[in-house]
């Protein structure tokens, strides 16, 4: 029996604490704690041009960038924010918008962009408070994702700017801080610009941390776990990065702890006698061995956790977590891949990082469900095209048995791209899943040549320096035998052999390694038979669907029959949005996808089924609703892994086929209503069964989710499927109804979608955010508090002059005692059905103010902090109300002062549409996340003429 280890015992405690990231769960003794800063932000359009739509922010004397702590406008720690949106992170405000034609394609015409401007700057605000104990503490501010060029101010001090859409940024705020007050954290977000030619999405779309440590400590990213296995040994090469942020030298010892996935220490060591000097940072490595490790793989994914402690004394000064797995890879040049020794073809997709209905705002628990996806139909690699992704996507790789290509955004060889390289591969290279770093995506202009020769060379063997466990490759789309990228590279990516020879390749370069990173880029629009240019359908047929493309049955047969290459990625895993090829507008999403954008099986799908896993499988398509084409041929294709395969249609044979390996059958079937039937065969023996039939009318609505059980703390969600049966209970492929959704208890609807790349319809059903400034204050000296004529409902005011005209100087102040400021806002017709708030500003040291000559507030003294009223419905009409605001004044006390002129804004909130969305070809989704409290959710769908559906889902614990 292995004896008691205090130290192990120490850690599983203190890791039993310090896992949730939800929430400050970690003690203020803690030495690390990691706090989720995704609740509770504020948020604003700007504008690029517009001064005044932009807060007005660079416009002061001195501004953000002249002198330290001058964020003027929306950076401003006190500006006023009371009137923005609350939102909770992530969030993408492209998928908010609109599409329009205007747009761009690439972007699924979202109505965002340079063609935008008023929806292309967004505004984020925080406030947190951080306590006193926090002095002495080292406190960062971590963004995952931010799209795209951010600038991030602290009570007003310029952080920094960062201006790529994919990989985070931290700043060290430790100075900047009111501890034991409130603190004010300002971004703003400029998406204007493209960086890919798909949809990216605008704004904090990942997520956003407080990282609290001690002077000495691990930095962010500060591990590498390098594996090697020999024998039965498994040796760990655990480098570790320390940090002294501190004024004085420190003196530490480092205790390497590997706990397996039981939480159960495997192996230890200790670095004694380490010392530091203030700001310095060193690397430390050590190496240690795990006796019969459980090796991480596509069928186990095994993760083990290394604990890095460091002790100053007998004081823990920091302890760090990094996940791991323990497995070997290699690339042969003859052979492919090999996982463990173990030769794996790679079957993988290429896929962007958005979802129906949240754009590029996923929830955590949304990676696990389109992984899960992609593995149910066998394929068991992912590319990150073409943009380094989102942490919580490479965890759930590595939790679920994925291998990752992980990608870099553009080549270059300046110090600025080469920086985001390390930054890459500095994140991300302790997930077992990543077994490549691709340094760059069809670069065009320099693939073929020289210049592209030398920069994917330099890129190669920088990405050796910092990794030396994983090769780089890149992904080719030019011409063999140039004299371009293909000469250097020792794993080539190959994008689409229509037009370009493997075979020659590797003729060329015997020792190069070669895969498929782009193949197929086939249009289907799922459940659709029938080409239609002017309604921008394309078959479902996996037909090439011109010459410049082929299938991706005969992609897979060329990958699968030649040992030589590592296997292939298909151009796309799931549709997504932008690039609507081969439509333009109003097509709003790609064609490309195996699966939909929801992740619903598109027909070749089930083509990979059959040949990318094991279990029998038989697909039958198309669907058997062909009311209209009564004896006319119509094509069933049937995909399967069974060696022969025989059709009936109404129980007459059609005839038995014998199945090639990595293909499909075909019959041409004159339509007659019934029953399609397939069985399948083994070794002679019946195996499986298919059968396809035509409907009734659809007659009930359903709904059908991934989970019946969702957990509240972890932000988690309930994919739902909503589909339309007929009397008999059959699913109607061809149903298309407007469908409704309502949701009670503590869930809330986060987004739609149905899969059809030219719908038009909203993601999101918001409520509305309107802010009236109330501007154009015209003033009227008056001779004590007791006026009432100038507060009335309508007063005229051609007299009046312009307020603020008088300096507020002493003399002003020895003269006037009281002012009436007066101006007017706009209500709409529905004001009635809306919420409206002033968010007032003292204009005085004290007043009274009124709305249509209704006085809402008596004599209230100067507030900092402004007040708010809620306005009551029936003082106030559509069209022009009134304000009036009588103020004992302001005055300035050196002349240099600065008196309030902004009385502050009125909001009108109208409440939010219920959630709706048509089925298209049958099927539409709804995503349903917690809104973190525990309980009973009840979604129900309705439509009109169906019967409607209802489904629960718990939140728990
Ligand atoms: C490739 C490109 C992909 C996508 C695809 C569409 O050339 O790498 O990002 O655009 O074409 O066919």
């Amino acid at each position: 029996m292995k004896s008691f280890n205090p130290i192990s015992f120490l850690l599983l405690i203190y890791l039993s604490f310090s896992c949730s990231v939800f929430s400050q769960s970690a003690s203020k003794n803690s030495p690390r704690e990691r706090i989720s800063l995704d609740k509770d932000w504020k948020f604003a359009f700007g504008h690029p041009s517009d001064t005044k739509k932009d807060f007005n922010t660079g416009t002061a004397y001195f501004s953000y960038l002249a002198k330290a702590g001058f964020g003027d406008g929306a950076a401003n720690a006190s500006f006023d924010d009371r009137s923005w949106r609350k939102l909770d992170l992530p969030h993408d405000w492209a998928v908010e918008q609109g599409f329009s034609p205007e747009a761009s394609f690439s972007h699924g015409f979202k109505a965002i962009g340079r063609n935008f401007p008023d929806k292309s700057i967004g505004w984020y605000r925080k406030k947190i408070t951080i306590p006193e104990s926090d002095l002495g503490r080292r406190i960062h501010i971590a963004f995952d994702g931010v799209f795209r060029n951010s600038i991030v101010w602290i009570n007003g001090h310029y952080l920094g700017n960062h201006d790529s859409g994919y990989l985070g940024v931290e700043y060290d705020i430790t100075d900047y801080i009111n501890y034991g007050g409130e603190n004010t954290i300002s971004v703003r977000v400029d998406a204007t610009m493209e960086e890919g030619w798909f949809y990216e999405g605008a704004g904090i779309y990942r997520h956003v941390w407080l990282n609290k440590t001690n002077e000495l400590h691990v930095p962010d990213n500060g591990t590498f776990v390098k594996t090697k296995t020999k024998d039965n040994t498994n040796e760990i090469s655990a480098l570790v990065t320390l940090t002294n942020e501190g004024k004085t030298a420190k003196s530490f010892r480092i205790n390497q702890t590997v706990l397996d996935a039981a939480g159960k220490t495997v192996s230890e060591k200790t670095i004694n006698s380490c010392t530091l000097n203030p700001r310095e940072t060193k690397d430390f490595s050590t190496d240690l061995a795990v006796q019969n490790a459980t090796l991480w793989s596509l069928e186990n994914p095994y993760l083990y956790k290394m604990v890095t402690s460091v002790y100053e004394e007998d004081k823990l000064a920091d302890t760090f977590q990094t996940t791991f797995g323990i497995r070997t890879i290699r690339f042969d040049a003859n052979e492919g891949f090999f996982l463990n020794g173990k030769h794996v073809k790679i079957k993988g997709t290429n896929n962007h990082q958005d979802h129906a209905g949240v754009g590029a705002a996923m929830p955590d628990a949304l990676q696990d469900f389109r992984i899960k996806t992609l593995k149910s139909f066998g394929s068991n690699a992912y590319r990150c095209s073409h943009n380094v992704p989102t942490p919580e996507l490479l965890e759930a790789c590595d939790r679920l048995g994925m291998l990752v290509i992980d990608e870099h955004r553009m080549m270059g060889s300046t110090h600025i791209q080469l920086d985001d390289v390390k930054k890459m591969i500095e994140r991300d290279r302790n997930h077992p899943s990543i077994i490549s770093w691709s340094v760059g995506n069809e670069e065009w202009g320099i693939e073929n040549d020289i210049v592209g020769a030398r920069i994917a060379s330099s890129m190669q063997s920088f990405v050796k320096s910092i990794d030396d466990t994983r090769p780089a490759t890149a992904a080719f789309s030019g011409g063999i035998g140039s004299n371009g990228i293909t000469t250097v590279m020792d794993l080539l990516g190959i994008n689409y052999i229509v037009n370009k020879s493997t075979d020659k390749q590797h003729e060329l370069f015997p020792n190069q390694s070669i895969w498929g990173t782009e193949e197929g880029s086939t249009n289907a629009t799922r459940g659709e038979y029938y080409r239609d240019n002017q309604k921008h359908i394309m078959p479902a047929y996996d037909k090439a669907p011109s010459s410049s493309f082929i299938s991706i049955e005969n992609g897979w047969k060329h990958y699968n029959s030649r040992p030589y290459l590592a296997g292939m990625f298909i151009w796309t895993g799931f549709d997504y949005r932008g690039e609507p090829t081969p439509f333009e507008y109003p097509s709003t999403g790609s064609y490309f996808g195996m699966v939909d954008q929801c992740g619903f099986y598109k027909d070749t799908a089930w083509y990979l089924k059959a040949w990318w896993q094991n279990e029998p499988t038989l697909h039958l398509l198309p669907h058997w609703n062909w009311a209209g084409k009564e004896n006319q041929s119509i094509e069933v294709w049937a995909y399967s892994n069974c060696d022969e395969v025989e059709l009936f249609l109404n129980k007459k044979s059609l005839g038995k086929k014998t199945m090639e390996k990595d293909g499909h059958l075909e019959w041409n079937v004159n339509y007659t209503p019934g029953t399609l039937e397939a069985i399948g065969y083994k070794n002679g023996k019946k195996t499986i069964t298919e059968v396809v039939k035509t409907t009734g009318a659809q007659a009930v609505l359903n709904l059908a989710s991934n989970k019946n059980t969702i957990e509240a703390s972890k932000n988690d969600i309930a994919m739902i499927t909503v589909s339309a049966k007929d009397k008999s209970g059959l699913a109607v492929p061809i149903a298309d109804n407007e469908v409704t959704f309502t949701i009670t208890g503590p869930g809330k609807i986060i987004g739609v979608g149905n899969g059809n790349p030219t719908s038009l319809e909203a993601d999101k059903y918001l409520e509305t955010n309107t802010v009236l400034n109330i501007e154009n204050l015209k003033e009227k000296i008056a001779a004590d508090f007791n006026v009432s004529e100038e507060t009335q409902e309508n007063v005229a005011t051609e007299s009046w002059q312009k307020a603020f005209t008088d300096d507020r100087d002493t003399i002003f102040g020895k003269k006037v005692k009281a002012v009436v400021y007066r101006t007017e806002f706009e209500l709409p017709a529905n004001y009635n059905e809306t919420e409206i708030n002033l968010f007032y500003n003292s204009l005085g040291k004290k007043q009274s103010v009124f709305i249509n000559g209704h006085k809402i507030s008596s004599e209230i003294p100067e507030n900092k902090k402004g007040d708010t009223f809620v306005l009551d419905k029936q003082i106030l009409h559509s069209g022009k109300n009134t304000i009036a605001i009588i103020a004992q004044p302001l005055l300035k006390k050196y002349k240099w002062d600065v008196v309030n002129q902004n009385p502050g804004t009125i909001q009108i909130i109208t409440k939010a549409e219920n959630y709706k969305r048509k089925l298209f070809n049958g099927l539409a989704q709804v995503i349903v996340q917690t809104t973190g409290d525990t309980g009973e959710i009840t979604l129900t769908a309705t439509s009109n003429g169906l019967k409607k559906a209802e489904i629960k889902i718990n939140a728990v614990k």
